[in-house]
């Protein structure tokens, strides 16, 4: 089974194309906090500040799928205090704007597992996705309670129950079939993934889709993410050649 595309157009081959799919690592609200003698919890609300500004910014610069890592399958090993604080102000991000994003024709998409969550967030995000669902602006994929290898290990489990049923043969289990059984199949990988805060690595965040994406590292913390270093950013994913393995440069498919 082919899992059907989303309505993202395609690639457009100008060599100064805005990319279609950017992820983002929103890293260092807890050190910009603590540099400032403030409580982390300072840093994240900050952080929603900085996440606002960047969802209306996106839109404005044309990208068509932006993906934000804002709860890891990990950070429910932070001290229960801190949880609630993350729990509270996605409850908040949402009630707050949603209405805004839908006005603003935002489509909301959910990713990561569901099972675990509370029923109230479980309820205000399949509200989200529901009331946006027929939006056909920005895409603002939220990756929560999310991790990559629990992803692909939930694709592999949704595949194999195929193969019991006697769906599909164990040989039709291939990369393409893994990849249209991950959480939005139907969405094109990213092509930049930004991380905020000077650390170099993914972090468990979305390991499959990451194939070809070019990966841009920033300094700056993430409450202090602003319009100029989107732009830096795409800027540098500019400056890379994409070959997919291939000897010739080319954009995204
Ligand atoms: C990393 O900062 C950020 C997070 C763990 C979560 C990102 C959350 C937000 C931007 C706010 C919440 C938004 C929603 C929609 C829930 P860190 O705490 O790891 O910073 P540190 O590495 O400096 O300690």
């Amino acid at each position: 089974m082919t899992m059907p595309k989303a309505e993202v157009p395609a690639a457009d081959n100008a060599a100064f194309a805005v990319p279609r799919h950017v992820a983002i690592i929103m890293d260092g609200n807890g050190r910009w906090a603590a540099a400032r003698g403030l409580p982390r919890t300072e840093g994240h609300r900050r952080g929603v500040e900085a996440l606002r500004k960047t969802v209306r910014v996106a839109g404005e610069m044309g990208i068509h799928v932006l993906t934000i890592f804002s709860f890891s399958s990990e950070n429910w090993s932070r001290p229960p205090a801190e949880v609630r604080d993350l729990m509270g102000l996605l409850k908040l991000f949402i009630r707050h704007d949603l209405a805004e994003l839908h006005q603003n024709n935002v489509r909301v998409r959910v990713i990561g597992e569901r099972e675990g969550l509370s029923p109230d967030i479980r309820r205000l995000l399949e509200e989200a996705e529901e009331l946006t669902r027929n939006n056909d602006g920005l895409i603002l994929v939220v990756a929560f309670n999310y991790g990559g290898r629990q992803e692909i290990a939930r694709a592999a489990r949704r595949l194999a129950a195929d193969v019991i049923a006697g769906k599909l043969p164990a040989d039709a289990i291939t990369a393409d079939a893994l990849g249209n059984h991950l959480d939005a199949a139907d969405l094109p990988d990213p092509d930049l993934i930004i991380r905020t805060s000077g650390e170099q690595r993914l972090s468990n965040f979305l390991l499959w889709q990451a194939a070809y994406s070019e990966l841009v590292f920033v300094s700056a913390f993430w409450p202090d993410f602003d319009r100029a270093t989107l732009e830096d950013a795409v800027a540098e994913y500019h400056r890379r050649e994409r070959r997919f393995g291939g000897l010739v440069a080319r954009t995204g498919s």
